[in-house]
């Protein structure tokens, strides 16, 4: 059996410290008490902890107490946790002020009691339900994606509903459960995608949950969190990372009250999750990118079916920690010719097309054409300008709508501009 290190933090993420026993110390110290005290072994070792930690001048957050006992006894089972952490309060040398401690303490009660709370409005700016017809057509339409959409449901498959991978272990390994199985456990739930504007990442994220839980089985229900970027604060001293806490401590009560796999989303995550190196990098950023990554670690140590996918148009500005904690990192690209093709028959099935015509305006969005300076269409610019461009120019004119509209149109628009290398 390995043991497992415990360590204190504060409310902002800070480490306070680490315990000298360990987790398996403690509980054979919990154990030698309630001998002594005639108590029964469960009720011996939270008491025994809260005065332990109590002793050594720490204030366990409401909740954490019985979220750490539970890792406790995960680690007891013989599972192989990096560390047990356990949120202490207050944290004296960042929060001058009672409020926030005061608030956050009170989510905690009420997270308990098992309701939404009317906070969840500002961290989460959209929550979904799969299935969902709408989703499931989007997700349909997003052409070229095909390998990306392989990969994803694979890994969310894995992460989400270990319990699968372990039935697949047992049924070709004679019952056994294989130790890379268990080594899955350790990994941190975390999905990256990187990539050019407009080459459906968002749309992939927000419609995926979908494709998951068809996949299960017909009862099975994904649900999507999306971070509100407001999440980022306003810069006041401390905020971030506050505000990091808050949106994942709710995150994970959302996710433990809803008892069904949920996917965190972060959209544009290189506002938080920029690079520690970058000079103009404020202070206060630094310490929220900290407190993020160790709410990462976190969600391994607290065993919820929850994915986070973090999406960036800057690849390289995403924090080397982060990149390297991800259990997938995809890389989106603007649409090669034959999925430039596929989008506009997929998109326009009701116009005549000839070959010639598909060609030609493969050729008019892609790079080798003069007007676009060595970069194609985005898909976006296809669904988004170049199609809506055409209609609207029919519609205007009360005529029907051709494939010469489309023509026309991509013979003068141009390409989003990349970002990300400059
Ligand atoms: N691969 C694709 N196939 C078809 N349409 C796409 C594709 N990628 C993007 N689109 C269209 O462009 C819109 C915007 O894409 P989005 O997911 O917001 O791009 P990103 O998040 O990568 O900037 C989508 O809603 C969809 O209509
Ligand atoms: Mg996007």
């Amino acid at each position: 059996m390995t043991d497992t290190p415990i360590y204190l933090v504060g409310l902002a993420g800070k480490p306070l410290g680490k315990l000298r026993p360990s987790v398996l110390e403690l509980v054979a110290e919990a154990e030698e008490v309630a001998r002594s005290r005639n108590l029964a072994k469960r009720a011996a070792l939270p008491a025994f902890l809260d005065e332990y930690l109590e002793t050594e001048g720490y204030r366990v957050a409401p909740d954490e107490l019985k979220r750490a006992i539970a890792d406790f006894n995960r680690v007891c089972r013989g599972e192989a946790l990096s560390a047990i952490q356990i949120i202490c309060t207050p944290e004296q040398s960042t929060i001058a002020d009672k409020s926030f401690e005061n608030q956050f303490l009170k989510q905690r009660i009420n997270m308990r009691a098992n309701q939404t709370l009317p906070q969840v409005q500002q961290f989460f700016e959209v929550e979904r339900v799969y299935p969902d017809d709408k989703a499931k057509t989007l997700y349909e339409s997003l052409m070229g994606l095909d390998e990306h959409k392989k990969r994803l449901l694979v890994e969310l498959e894995m992460l989400l509903y270990p319990q699968r991978l372990e039935v697949w272990s047992r049924k070709h390994y004679q019952g056994r459960v294989l130790r890379l199985c268990e080594q899955l456990h350790n990994r941190t739930p975390l999905i990256l995608l990187q990539g050019d504007v407009g080459t459906g990442k968002t749309a992939l994220a927000e419609t995926i949950g979908d494709a998951l839980a068809r996949q299960i089985d017909n009862k099975a229900k994904v649900h999507l969190l999306k971070i509100n970027s407001q999440v980022r604060g306003t810069g006041l001293v401390g905020e971030m990372s506050d505000l990091i806490v808050q949106a994942f401590a709710q995150a994970e009560a959302r996710a433990a009250s809803l008892k069904e796999p949920t996917l965190l989303l972060l959209d544009e995550a290189d506002a938080l999750a920029a690079r520690r190196d970058t000079q103009q990098m404020h202070h206060e950023d630094k310490a929220g990118l900290n407190t993020l990554l160790q709410r990462l670690d976190n969600l391994r140590l607290a065993g919820l079916a929850i994915a986070v996918i973090f999406i960036t148009n800057r690849p390289d500005a995403l924090d080397p920690a982060i990149r390297r904690r991800a259990a997938l990192d995809l890389f989106f690209e603007r649409p090669a010719d034959e999925v430039r093709a596929d989008i506009i028959r997929r998109s326009l099935p009701e116009l005549e097309w000839t070959e010639e015509q598909i060609a030609k305006l493969v050729h008019l969005t892609g790079s080798q054409e003069p007007k676009n300076e060595g970069i194609s269409f985005t898909a976006s610019d296809l669904t988004n300008r170049l199609f809506m461009g055409a209609l609207r120019e029919a519609f205007s004119q009360k005529r029907e709508l051709k494939a010469d509209d489309l023509l026309n149109q991509a013979s003068h628009l141009i390409p989003t501009p990349k970002i990300g290398i400059i």
